[in-house]
């Protein structure tokens, strides 16, 4: 009989694996979701409110001596980095006046000082802009102007950006305050004398007694494909959502966490600094990403997780091959733009890491991480998603019952729809209705977030149009509010979720869909192409745009165009192939390693406005083959059809 049972059990169990495969992910995934949900609801009910703030403070008073930040070389404790904010939020009260809610832009490197400025500005109720220290000029003042801060603070080590505005802030009544010691800005008091003699007691709680879960903790700039950088509003709710991804993907407590993306971003600032204050772990800080320093560091301070951008495994699978590159304890790697050739060379050379690979937008009200081991794919709709999705209507108005508050604040588990997209246009497909219509499974869509009280999207700061643009209305009826992500995704029967492009990363060329970045994977497999940046130009005469890639070679490679066309011909439907080719010296970048491409999408393939080795795919000589004068003006006029 026991026998019996025992083997319908086991036969259940196996019916239920071949009908559900990923029930047991599923299920864990959810688990720990709703555990999170518990604690994040407990933080937004908790009075006095709770925010990554004390978190860090509860970290400082239970292990004071333990490291938090190992950067070039030098070491600094919970207990050290505490006390140093508290200098340093005394100095900068007294000095510019600050009170609860003001703003203060931080214009430093990826350092402690930031790290202890932010914390200490915290103590003070005072919300940060975290600027990009790449930007100059203009776009710096412009960053600067839409946080409303008074008040900048630096580093000498960016000096010349900031003499070079500071007449215009002066104009504007801003303090500027410099926190290093050494050099001076003409004009500008170093703070550092005044730091280190300040007291080092614990600041009042008082000083930041109005701030709430709805208040904003930092704002983040984003860049989009055109015009000057965003404010992204980062709640403290947001916040702790964010800092609860490291938690979600198993980060443990005695972990040792590698931070080398810049902290002026969502992943460096809230995944990576803001997650490892939550876990109370070490982190080993780097000033910038550096691809033949990465392993060294790793084996040095027994780095076990490490956060990753699609570029930067890239850079580090291209580095020359060394025997102890699999010698390392990094066991996580958690980020998001991996491609699939990068990351099977990147386990097949450094050994067993498990990849985490998320998706999210610093300012958007959706999110997705990969939590079952599919290739390729960055996220699963579970069952609690698809329910939620079909019910989130019906499930608005039961209002805060604890349930719905734990579902929904998980940010894992929000309304969102793919809807049909039209390349071409670049916007949403309506019907005679003018309601935007559902992409069937497996079709790519553009993905929306319902703009729900629970799941908000809260816009950018001082710029009322750029938010409206990223807000979709009239979606599945009159009336209703959606954000757009503006990123292209596609969902299969099995609920796994997969990212195609970027609006704008997808252009249309013979009636098909071309994803630039399936492009430029099959390209980087030729053996003298290093890196390419794919995107459409415009051809006269033609409907979308003409494939084009703008590449590197490898160091002591010559352009082998007739490897290079056989690669692009085996691998890639025919209109996907790039008609053009154009060799750099070496592509431009943005701050996060996103590719450039609105000037070379304006340059096109004229050889007269370019003085880069330009090809054109030559279908005849089955080759690519220098473009001149004279093909240029057949191509236009028509005379060579593409
Ligand atoms: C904080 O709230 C109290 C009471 O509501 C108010 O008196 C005080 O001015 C507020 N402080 C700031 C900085 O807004
Ligand atoms: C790294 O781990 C090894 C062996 O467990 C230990 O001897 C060493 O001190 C550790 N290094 C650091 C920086 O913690
Ligand atoms: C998702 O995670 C699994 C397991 O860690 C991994 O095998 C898979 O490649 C990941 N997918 C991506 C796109 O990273």
């Amino acid at each position: 009989m026991l026998l019996w049972l025992t083997a319908a059990g086991s036969l259940l169990l196996l019916l239920v694996r071949a009908l559900f495969p990923y029930w047991a992910d599923d299920c864990a995934h959810i688990l720990r979701s709703l555990l999170l949900a518990a604690r994040l609801l407990k933080y937004k009910r908790s009075q006095p409110f709770r925010g990554v703030l004390d978190a860090f403070l509860a970290a400082a008073r239970r292990h004071p001596a333990k490291t938090f930040l190992h950067f070039e070389g030098e070491r600094f404790s919970y207990g050290d980095v505490d006390l140093r904010s508290n200098r340093l939020a005394r100095v900068l009260r007294q000095e510019a006046r600050l009170r609860e809610g003001d703003a203060v832009a931080l214009f430093l490197g990826n350092e402690p000082n930031l790290v202890c400025a932010w914390l200490g500005l915290a103590k003070l109720g005072c919300p940060v802009a975290l600027l990009n220290f790449h930007i100059r000029a203009k776009s710096l003042l412009h960053c600067f102007s839409c946080c409303g801060a008074k008040v900048l603070v630096t580093s000498a080590e960016l000096q010349d950006a900031v003499e070079e505005v500071l007449p215009a802030l002066r104009e504007q009544g801003v303090s500027v305050y410099l926190l290093s010691e050494t050099r001076k800005i003409r004009g500008v008091g170093s703070l550092a004398d005044k730091i280190s003699e300040a007291s080092d007691r614990p600041l009042p709680r008082d000083l930041r007694a109005n701030v709430t879960v709805r208040s904003t903790a930092l704002y983040i700039y984003t860049s989009g494909t055109t015009g000057l950088p965003k404010a992204a509003i980062v709640t403290h709710e947001r916040m702790w959502a964010a800092s609860f991804i490291q938690s979600a993907c198993g980060v443990a407590r005695d972990d040792v966490f590698y931070i080398n993306l810049p902290l002026y971003h969502s992943s460096g600032f809230l995944i990576g600094l803001g997650g490892s204050i939550e876990r109370g772990i070490s982190v080993v800080l780097k000033r910038k990403f550096s691809a033949s320093q990465f392993w060294d560091d790793c084996r040095e301070h027994n780095v076990t997780v490490m956060q990753y951008i699609g570029e930067t495994m890239r850079y580090l699978c291209n580095a020359p091959k060394k025997d102890n590159e699999k010698e390392h304890k990094v066991r996580l790697a958690l980020g998001n733009g991996l491609r699939r050739d990068v990351w099977s060379e990147f386990l097949w050379r450094f050994g067993d890491i498990k990849v985490k690979e998320l998706y999210a937008a610093t300012e958007g009200n959706i999110g997705f991480i990969n939590y079952t081991s599919k290739v390729g794919a960055v996220g699963r709709l579970n069952f609690f998603h698809r329910l939620w999705t079909q019910k989130c209507s019906a499930v608005v108005s039961f209002g805060e019952t604890p349930l719905n508050v734990v579902i929904l604040s998980l940010q894992l588990i929000f309304p969102h729809l793919l809807i049909k997209f039209d390349i071409e246009k670049e916007e949403p497909v309506r019907n005679s209705q003018g309601l935007c219509i559902e992409a069937a499974r497996g079709e790519m869509g553009l993905l929306v977030g319902k703009v729900t009280q629970r799941s908000p999207f809260v816009g950018y700061a001082g710029n009322e149009q750029q938010t409206e643009k990223k807000r979709l209305r009239d979606v599945m009826k009159n009336g209703d509010l959606y954000f757009n992500t503006g990123d292209l995704l596609r969902f299969d029967d099995d609920n796994f979720v997969y990212f195609h492009d970027r609006v704008g990363d997808t252009f249309r060329w013979k009636g098909e869909n071309v994803a630039t970045s399936e492009v430029a994977d099959v390209l980087t497999m030729a053996r003298c192409i290093l890196e390419a940046n794919v995107y459409g130009v415009k051809v006269k005469g033609n409907e979308g745009r003409a494939g084009m890639a703008a590449i590197t070679l490898k160091d002591g490679e010559d352009f082998d165009c007739v490897d290079a066309y056989r690669q692009a011909v085996n691998y890639l439907p025919a209109y996907a192939r790039p008609r053009f080719i154009r060799i750099q010296p070496a592509l431009e970048m943005t701050g996060t390693f996103k590719l450039k491409k609105t000037k070379l999408v304006d340059q096109g393939f004229d050889p007269a406005l370019i003085s880069d080795p330009l090809y054109y795919l030559d279908a005849a000589r089955q080759t690519f083959a220098p473009m001149t004068e004279e093909v240029y003006s057949a191509i236009t006029c028509g005379t060579i059809i593409l």
